[in-house]
């Protein structure tokens, strides 16, 4: 084991260094007050403007997140001329709705995961942003994380062999409320498009396609899925097994094995973390993405890499991100499709 754990800090582009955009958040909720404060505090860019529903809501929210401007219908934010993206960050159930809206707006947007409801909308929102000529990607935070740029780049150049296997899993214990939009299905709830999809997309950034899916799972009352374990088969090569649960909790943790060697990812695997990798002679390295405050507190907080992303992509021209494009979003609709028809959960409407 090295005495000191190798530093990742400059691993990927620092977020303090992209290029300056003037985001609006769609939705005064959770993910949307955690995300304006990322960019606020982490980036150069600003958050400019929030929607809500709810005028007063959009006020409130506005004020606790310091944004200056507060508008009570998405309509109005995304027609702000000054926005230039917009982050939806509304229920799985109204992505494919809301993007549309923006695009429709010509902004430029970052759709929080999972993309869509299923693969039918997730094409039907990629089609209107190549039309549009606009920016689009998936809110898939891990991928622009400096550990999973590190580890990408370490089984790259074969450190430990042949990827034969891959295990990963996203559980948390939720007190069951049909209320609740994880177990709502009108919301499309469920472990799957909330949690699964990062074990799921975190075997599909490392291994590609997969050949077969199999999946298993168990649904809550109100008929989405409470808990599932998915596995995933590349040829004759490896394994990926992937579970997720709204009803069981366990360490957050992923272990990759090769055929010389393996990587164990420390808590939590899709937020900023440390790993470890051992090679066949016994030689363990460990690496540092930990974020720290400049008081040297750790902090998980990781969406300013993935705003950051967006602004060095839209400065560079470019409308998809090469680390999480389109077509990849889609593969991982198609592959929760196959998974939600394995074990029988199906949307209203669907
Ligand atoms: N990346 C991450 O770490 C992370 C973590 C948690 C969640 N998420 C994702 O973020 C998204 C939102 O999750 P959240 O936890 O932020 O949810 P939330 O707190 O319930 O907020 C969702 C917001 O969506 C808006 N909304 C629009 N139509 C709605 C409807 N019919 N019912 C309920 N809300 C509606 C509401 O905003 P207004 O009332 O202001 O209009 C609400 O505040 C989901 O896609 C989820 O998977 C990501």
């Amino acid at each position: 084991m090295t005495a000191q754990p190798v530093l990742l800090s400059g691993v990927v582009g620092d977020p303090l260094e992209a290029p300056p955009l003037r985001w609006g958040v769609l939705g005064a909720g959770y993910i949307g007050g955690s995300f304006a404060d990322a960019v606020t505090h982490h980036t150069t860019s600003t958050v400019l403007a929030t929607g809500s529903r709810e005028v007063a809501k959009a006020v409130k929210f506005a004020a606790e997140h310091g944004i200056d401007r507060a508008y009570g219908s998405y309509e109005e934010l995304v027609a702000d001329p000054d926005v230039d993206a917009i982050y939806v960050a509304t229920p799985h159930s109204h992505h494919h709705d809301h993007a549309l809206l923006a695009i429709g707006a010509g902004k430029h947007v970052l759709v929080e995961k999972a993309f869509t409801r299923n693969a039918a909308e997730a094409r039907e929102v990629i089609d209107a942003a190549r039309s549009a000529g606009v920016f689009v990607m998936e809110a898939m935070m891990t991928r622009h994380l400096p550990h999973m740029v590190a580890l990408t780049e370490i089984i790259g150049r074969g450190d430990i062999g042949e990827v034969r296997e891959i295990r990963a899993s996203f559980d948390v214990d939720v007190p069951f409320d049909p209320q609740h939009r994880m177990f709502d299905a009108d919301l499309a709830g469920g472990a799957l498009l909330d949690l699964g999809i990062y074990p799921l997309s975190f075997a599909v950034d490392l291994l590609g396609s997969p050949d077969e899916v199999r999946a298993s799972g168990l649904l809550t009352p109100t008929g989405v899925d409470a808990q599932e374990t998915i596995v995933l088969r590349y040829g004759q090569q490896a394994l990926a097994t992937l579970s997720t649960s709204v009803r069981t909790s366990r360490p957050q943790t992923a272990t990759i094995i090769g055929s010389a060697g393996r990587i164990d990812i420390a808590e939590s695997y899709f937020l900023p973390t440390t790993f470890t990798v051992t090679t066949a002679d016994g030689t363990a390295t460990s690496y540092d993405g930990l974020l720290r405050s400049e008081s040297g507190e750790v902090y998980s907080e990781g969406k300013q890499f993935e705003a950051a992303e967006v602004a060095r992509c839209v400065a560079a021209g470019l409308t998809e991100s090469p680390r999480m494009t389109l077509d990849q979003s889609l593969e991982l609709m198609e592959l929760m499709d196959e998974v939600r028809a394995q074990i029988g959960v199906r949307y209203p409407g669907e």
